[in-house]
């Protein structure tokens, strides 16, 4: 018999993003939606789904985001509250195959450490801004 997937660990992650760093630059998705939020950018991600860990739903939401594939690393700075009543978390991630695509946003793009003050980001993202910029290291 195969058991039952696991349910995911108690606690407050219901949406998970990715931080996928390469050549000293992290790439950062820009947003379609909802009309609020279109325009500005975010790390990729999405929502938890049912019998899901994070590390899944954030493999599955860059493959069906980006089309890439990626293995997750350490978590990346704090839990962020979202209006939705959601909580916000993001991991480090590797990418190990595929080319990033916008394939459920406007635009992917690569930024550098000392562009990062500079993004237009969604609300809940630029908490993560210094983490990233000690991710990513000086340029
Ligand atoms: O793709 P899915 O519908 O599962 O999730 P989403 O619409 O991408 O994200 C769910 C919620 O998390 C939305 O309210 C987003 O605004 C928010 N979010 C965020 O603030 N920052 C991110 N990096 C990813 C999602």
């Amino acid at each position: 018999m195969v058991p039952p997937p696991l349910p995911p660990p108690p606690g407050p992650a219901t949406v998970v993003a990715g931080a996928v760093i390469e050549n000293g630059r992290v790439l950062l998705a820009q947003r379609a939606a909802p009309p609020e939020l279109a325009g500005r950018w975010e790390l990729p991600g999405g929502k938890i789904e049912p019998g899901e860990t994070p590390p899944d739903a954030l493999v599955r939401e860059l493959r069906e985001e980006l089309g890439i594939d990626v293995t997750v690393g350490e978590p990346v700075g704090v839990h962020v509250p979202l209006p939705t009543g959601h909580v916000l978390r993001a991991y480090a991630v590797r990418r190990v195959a595929g080319t990033p695509s916008a394939l459920d946003h406007d635009a992917v793009r690569w930024v550098g450490a000392a562009d990062l003050h500079e993004v237009d980001w969604v609300p809940a993202d630029r908490e993560w801004v210094a983490d990233l910029v000690m991710l990513i290291g000086p340029e």
